[in-house]
């Protein structure tokens, strides 16, 4: 059930005096997971994120029988508390950069009220995280949206999963309005059609796997 979908924002320029957002990072699903995991443990290096309908960082706290509470909850039986404090922990040692970083970095979270593969409660709780640390949310809790990518134009019905693709017409731009937060609120909507510039990568991920890794998860 899980599925990626990664983006890595990587701008050269700097500008004095606003947050940085020269490298943020977002993700679906079990790529919010890695969003998340990205930017609290390599915040001296992304300073913004989008976490749409992933878990909260380390709520498996490495034990795999951990995480069907991490897709369904209860929110409640997840120690927030203690992987906030599992992160401090690798900040003292060295192994992640210091939390200080975090504050005020723009966050995005989405999760659509009737996701079935992640629920809400436990989306949420990456809020919890990230305010420990001082970073700047905005929540997306409300929409009547599924588990998926929720596009103005594209995609199957908003409250229904597209098995496939994992993209639901909502009639919502969250792509736009995840970056707009990150980039401090002054992007302009693109209209119906823009050309598309940039470049997107693809890659295989088992070809990154360890083989015994294989099939259990794509994370
Ligand atoms: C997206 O949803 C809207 C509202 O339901 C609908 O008017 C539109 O035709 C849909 N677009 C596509 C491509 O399905
Ligand atoms: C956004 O634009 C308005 C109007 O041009 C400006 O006053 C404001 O400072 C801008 N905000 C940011 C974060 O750049």
């Amino acid at each position: 059930m899980w599925t990626i979908f990664f983006t890595i924002i990587l701008f050269g320029s700097r500008i004095e005096g606003v947050p940085r957002t020269d490298v943020t990072v977002s993700g679906l699903s079990s790529g919010a997971a890695m969003t998340a995991q990205l930017h609290l443990v390599y915040s001296s290096t992304i300073s913004g994120s989008g976490i749409l309908a992933g878990p909260p960082y380390y709520c498996a706290r490495g034990n795999s029988k951990n995480v069907d509470e991490c897709l369904y909850g209860p929110e409640k039986s997840i120690p927030v508390e203690e992987l906030i404090s599992q992160l401090q922990s690798y900040a003292s040692a060295g192994t992640a950069d210091p939390t200080s970083n975090i504050k005020n970095d723009p966050v995005y979270i989405f999760t659509g009220k009737y996701d079935p593969v992640v629920f809400p409660d436990v989306v949420k709780l990456n809020a919890k995280v990230f305010l420990s640390f001082g970073a700047n949310i905005k929540p997306n809790y409300e929409m009547h949206a599924t588990h998926g990518y929720a596009t103005e134009n594209f995609g199957g019905s908003c409250e229904i999963p597209d098995l496939k693709y994992f993209i639901n017409n909502c009639s919502f731009n969250l792509a736009y309005d995840v970056l707009n937060h990150i980039f401090g609120g002054n992007l302009t909507k693109p209209g119906q059609s823009v050309p598309l510039t940039g470049q997107f990568i693809t890659f295989d991920q088992p070809a990154l796997m360890s083989p015994e890794s294989g099939g259990v998860s794509k994370d």
